[in-house]
């Protein structure tokens, strides 16, 4: 084994499943249904079931997901979108891809996640829809933030890109707003072999409306009558296929995400360096791992020369990005001071336990040169 420890590796659930892969890669090949077909209609059938929705459409990625549910919803030009100013810069491009305008509010200091004073806060006469976002894997209290939208008519989209699997008070990502979205971009908790993404909706008129506009718009049954002005944003057979052969070991892989964070958790205590808290009532699927110090860059340089990789999620804020800076209406300081604080160890249902010993030695090292080299 090598003494490197990779921030993501995907090497090992593609070795956990390679003669299902490789019989996989044969069964399309000899079929010749490369898009759409029984493979993408069985996940999901799979899907949908795993969410506890009634419905899942496959779409191209994460989001195509979130600007087909807005379009959906019928929300355009004049209207405005609740979004967490900490998240991926693609829930804020969404809103933007469909004519609105993102109103960006803050974050909750201990877990970096929307809350529902802020949603309160930011809603007006043109809110539309909230981007529930349940980033690094853990979801918001859902039920304050329904008891919020609800009696506002205001849609909440949850945008579960990263949360494949969580639960709040035993209810999935996903099942509970008018839409969930997911990414199955390659290092997801549920990953591809390329781009996918899925919406997951309970309403039967909104799903056959996804479903649609997915696919050019076309009627349901026809290949040349259009009912909708669409897109292509279909999922290819062959990643659907790996989806269900992935879905099979999600709960596992899951499971192994909360050991690893548990150690890290245990390695951090009594540190001053602390993992962005867990929230009561929510089981997550930690698809990163987010600690944070205001010596961030020497516990990073320190972890880099024991061979120990780490990411940013998110160095800036999306208020702050060029593009997005016309929507901003001022100061957001939690996430801006978290954005220079944040730093993700490293998360991957298959890193070994000697890896995991490795990462949180060095960070009991560290933690305490971090303490020490304080001002
Ligand atoms: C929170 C969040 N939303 C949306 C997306 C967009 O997904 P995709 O990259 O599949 O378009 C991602 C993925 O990177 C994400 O992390």
């Amino acid at each position: 084994m090598t003494d490197r420890t990779p921030f993501l590796d995907l090497g090992g659930q593609t070795a956990e499943l390679r003669p299902a892969l490789d019989r996989l890669w044969a069964e399309v090949l000899d079929t010749g249904r490369f898009v759409g077909g029984p493979l993408v209609e069985q996940f999901e059938r799979e899907w949908a079931a795993y969410c506890e929705t009634p419905h899942a459409i496959g779409v191209a990625n994460g989001t195509d997901a979130l600007v087909l549910a807005l379009r959906a919803l019928d929300v355009g030009p004049g209207d405005e979108v609740v979004v967490p100013t900490n998240t991926f810069v693609a829930t804020a491009e969404a809103v933007v891809l469909v004519g609105a305008a993102p109103r960006f509010v803050d974050v909750d200091p201990a877990t970096l996640l929307i809350t529902p004073e802020a949603i309160a806060a930011a809603l007006t006469p043109r809110t539309r829809a909230v981007m529930v976002v349940h980033l690094y894997g853990q979801m918001p209290d859902m039920q304050a933030i329904l008891a919020v939208t609800t009696p506002a008519g205001v849609a909440v989209v949850e945008d579960a890109a990263q949360a494949h699997g969580a639960r709040w008070r035993g209810r999935p990502a996903g099942s509970r707003g008018v839409f969930g979205c997911f990414s199955f971009y390659p290092g997801k908790n549920l990953g591809a072999f390329g781009d996918g993404g899925a919406v997951v909706c309970s309403d039967d008129v909104l799903a056959d409306r996804v479903r649609s506009m997915r696919d050019h718009g076309r009627a349901d049954g026809s290949h040349y009558v259009h009912t909708e002005i669409g897109t292509n944003s279909r999922l290819d057979a062959l990643q659907a296929g790996v989806l269900s052969l992935k879905l099979s070991r999600l709960d596992g892989w899951n499971a192994r995400r909360r050991e690893v964070m548990a150690a890290y958790r245990t390695a951090l205590a009594d540190t001053a360096v602390q993992l962005v808290e867990g929230v009561p009532g929510t089981v997550g699927v930690h698809h990163l791992a987010v600690a944070r110090s205001d010596r961030r860059d020497l516990i990073r340089d320190e972890l880099a020369v024991r061979g120990i990789a780490t990411g940013i999620h998110y160095p800036v804020p999306c208020h702050l990005q060029v593009p997005y800076l016309r929507f901003a209406d001022g100061p957001l300081p939690v996430a801006e001071e978290a954005a220079e604080q944040v730093f993700s160890l490293p998360m991957h249902a298959h890193l070994s336990d000697v890896q995991v010993a490795r990462v949180c030695e060095a960070l009991q090292q560290i933690a305490g040169l971090a303490v020490v080299g304080r001002d």
